[in-house]
């Protein structure tokens, strides 16, 4: 029987595998990762990893006990055949924040900035982009109410769709107000909901007394149709005057920075921890439910977990939905480089003397040696599919004098020279050779 992935999973595959598409390339996904690390970091956000899997309870409390995450798409995670309490994650911010809060990070400088990637997982129905295992690139802010860090983590979130080449994208935003707000809001909804409640889904039957807003986030056609019918005053009708004032300010800088959005009235993003601001990322050429990312400011998030009062605001998007983005656009991505030098013996006694000079080699790029010996032509060769920028052969007059013979595969130019000297002359010539686009950080 063959074995398959489980479903809505999927391989992030090598370069030259014969089923790639871009959106599963792992030198896609790569991009995609070093591109948000670079903006990030340039920003003063550290890494930070959190695990996998999480006292069910983290995320209970931290998503929301009325969210589609947290009712119907968690993984349980079971072990030594009982059961844990813990759920694989659905998403990074609740981790993150009792990560914050059980290390003491209140310590580190505020507002501290803090990003990761990696696998996050709800069980969801599967369809393209829509995975039951898929990846968030996530920004978090931790320590801070002031309207310039939502604008800050806003403009990052754009930065990294410009640092990729995408430019179909648009940001809608919105505010969530406070939670004073969202009682009225959710009153108004279940008054207005209430007469047609036979009309409504099951699930949302039961959102009308949970929670009202989760409605409008309902993926079933009759409750978009009814709540179409019935013309739902938006969330942002009900904002307090403390929260409209954010609001503005947060307006205020991206008009500052000219960072493009649309104010979207009715954003109420899936997760019950946000207030005030939240936006999300829409790609033209990707269903409208499906945003390349989303964010939001979650104050109340941190006491929500048990610990200390603490602001915060963050963003992730999808890596696949990123990637399908790429694809649709046709954005090109950069070449992989091939190693700086290939070597290779040319006598089966020899292959160990190739090997060490290889192995010296990768103290100052990376290089590769072959497992067998093969003739000149044959090294040459598989030297140009490895995209190398340097053959080097190891013959019997190579080994007894010391030496390596030496070709620029670009040029043609031959030498033989002493292994001593090899890994100086490498660092000279690499730096001469270097391609102006990895001499200059063009997409910065
Ligand atoms: P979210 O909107 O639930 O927010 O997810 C963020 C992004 O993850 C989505 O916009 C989408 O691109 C991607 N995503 C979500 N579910 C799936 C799925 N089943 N398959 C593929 N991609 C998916 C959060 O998770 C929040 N933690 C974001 C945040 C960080 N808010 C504050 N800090």
């Amino acid at each position: 029987m063959a074995i398959n992935r489980p479903k809505g999973t999927q391989d992030h595959l090598p370069d030259g595998s014969p089923k790639l598409t871009s959106d599963i390339s792992a030198r896609a996904f790569s991009y995609v990762t070093d591109t948000a690390r670079r903006v990030l970091e340039r920003a003063g956000a550290s890494f930070i990893a959190t695990p996998m899997f999480e006292e069910a309870e983290v995320v209970k409390r931290g998503v929301g006990g009325s969210t589609d995450i947290v009712r119907k798409e968690m993984f349980s995670v079971y072990y030594f055949g009982d059961h844990g309490g813990y759920v694989l994650r659905p998403e990074g911010t609740a981790g993150i924040v009792r990560a914050y809060l059980q290390n003491g990070l209140k310590q580190l400088p505020t507002p501290l900035k803090l990003w990761t990637h990696g696998p996050m997982f709800r069980a969801e129905n599967v369809q393209k982009g829509r995975l039951r295992q898929f990846h968030q690139v996530d920004y978090e802010v931790l320590g801070s109410t002031d309207p310039l860090v939502d604008a800050e983590a806003i403009l990052l979130m754009v930065q990294v769709i410009q640092g990729l080449g995408l430019t179909g994208v648009q940001v809608k935003l919105g505010s969530i107000g406070d939670p004073e707000d969202r009682d009225r809001y959710n009153s108004y909804l279940r008054e207005l909901f209430t007469p047609h409640v036979e009309r409504l889904s099951d699930d949302s039957r039961d959102r009308l007394e949970r929670n009202p807003m989760r409605i409008l986030d309902s993926k079933s056609q009759a409750d978009q149709a009814l709540i179409q019918e019935l013309q739902v005053r938006p969330m942002l009708d009900f904002l307090g005057p403390e929260a409209q004032q954010h609001f503005e300010a947060v307006r205020g800088h991206l008009d500052a920075w000219e960072v493009q959005y649309e104010v979207d009235p009715s954003i109420v993003r899936g997760l019950d921890y946000y207030r005030r601001t939240a936006w999300e990322l829409h790609h033209q050429h990707i269903g409208a439910k499906s945003a390349l990312g989303g964010g939001g400011r979650y104050d109340g998030l941190a006491a929500q977990l048990g610990g200390h009062e603490t602001p915060g605001i963050g963003w992730a998007f999808g890596v696949e939905r990123l990637l399908l983005a790429l694809e649709q656009e046709g954005v090109t991505l950069p070449e992989s480089e091939g190693p700086l030098l290939y070597v290779a013996a040319l006598d089966p006694e020899h292959i160990g003397v190739a090997a060490r000079v290889a192995l010296s080699v990768r103290a100052i790029g990376a290089a590769e040696f072959g497992y067998k010996a093969q003739k000149p032509g044959n090294v040459f060769r598989d030297a140009e599919r490895k995209r190398a920028r340097y053959a080097g052969l190891i013959g019997s007059d190579e080994a007894a004098a010391g030496t390596v013979t030496l070709k620029h595969l670009q040029s043609g130019e031959q030498q033989t020279l002493p292994v001593s000297e090899l890994v100086a002359y490498l660092t000279g010539q690499a730096a001469a050779d270097m391609p102006a686009s990895q001499a200059l950080d063009s997409r910065a």
